[in-house]
């Protein structure tokens, strides 16, 4: 029997791939950056048993039809709003994501920008390499607490708690807002539960980590960030388009807020010339909320032991589907 075709959307490790050669016919994306043009992707869907795909694919309607023999799509990352969920249940092929195995890596990225952010890492930085520094003053570069400040978590699934959790060692208080209470975060770390308002009010800083969905969407508003303290920092490490980057920007010239820790933009990549990146505080990363090498490694494999569980007719490990 011929081995199934998997397809990958960018050029993954060799060490990795290579681990499942014996099982898989693996083809894959000839660039580790440059993601796959849609005429390629659209013919290899026609061709492939199963797909690992990245979060800057669309697997839309269009994309599907295409997918003849598809069985199983391995997103490589937690979220999976680039995928059309509930068509590609219609045409019975499994979704599957990475969650926990980035769980620790994707908190560790969050809580380093809230305090790069605060602490004005990347400024000072810049600073000394720019050979700006002439001499000690009080005020140079003075950032902003983070130990016994508040912090407003929106979006308390896994990340939100392993954020939490690093929190707790700052003695920090915990506010959050999710869909459900989290009975495990408010009696192990504290956290209390609040309104979404009440968050915005509250905090000194606020963090995003809520998945994009319709009800996510655009959340950050003028309105939201109108209720924010003027000294409070914005961090999101979610999806851009939970935010609405025109508010954003207004509430970060205007003074509203403070600064803003972002690593991931409503359109990716962002591009340099954004009104967001000309600010002083803005501390902006190219969406590398997992990106540590032990994880990545983790959730590649992950994506491949879907696919072969997939195959053997087991339940995949990490479904997105129900
Ligand atoms: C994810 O996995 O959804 C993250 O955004 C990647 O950093």
């Amino acid at each position: 029997m011929s081995k199934p075709y998997v397809y990958i959307t960018r050029s993954l490790p060799e060490d990795v791939v290579n681990q499942f050669r014996d099982i898989f016919d693996v083809h894959m994306w000839d660039y580790k950056e440059k993601p796959v043009d849609r005429e390629t992707l659209l013919q290899e869907a026609t061709k492939a048993d199963a797909l690992i795909t990245m979060l800057s694919d669309k697997v839309d309607e269009e994309l599907l039809n295409e997918c003849q023999q598809v069985k199983v799509i391995a997103n490589l990352a937690v979220g999976y709003d680039n995928i059309n969920v509930k068509k590609a249940e219609e045409k019975g092929i499994t979704i599957t994501n990475t969650p926990d195995v980035l769980t620790e890596t994707t908190a560790d990225l969050t809580f380093s920008l809230l305090m790069a952010t605060a602490r004005r890492i990347v400024e000072a930085a810049e600073y000394v390499k720019e050979g700006q520094w002439q001499n000690w003053a009080p005020l140079l570069l003075a950032g902003n607490d983070i130990h016994h400040k508040t912090i407003g978590i929106v979006g308390m699934g896994r990340i939100g708690e392993a954020v939490a959790k690093r929190a707790t060692g700052f003695y920090m208080d915990i506010l959050y807002h999710n869909r459900s209470r989290k009975e495990r975060a408010e009696q192990e770390l504290g956290a209390k539960y609040v309104s979404f308002e009440d968050l915005l009010e509250q905090s000194d800083y606020v963090v995003c980590l809520a998945p994009l969905t319709k009800e996510t969407k655009g959340m950050f508003d003028q309105k939201a960030f109108e209720k924010m303290k003027s000294t409070a920092i914005f961090v999101n490490a979610s999806r851009g388009a939970n935010v609405d980057e025109e508010a954003l920007y207004k509430a970060l010239e205007k003074g509203e807020i403070k600064a803003a820790g972002l690593d991931v933009f409503a359109q990716e990549p962002i591009s340099s010339d954004h009104p967001l990146l000309q600010l002083e505080n803005v501390v902006a990363l190219p969406h590398i909320g997992s990106s540590s090498e032990e994880t990545r490694k983790n959730m590649m494999e992950l994506c491949f032991e879907n696919i072969q569980r997939v195959w053997n007719g087991q339940e995949a490990k990490t479904k997105v589907n129900p």
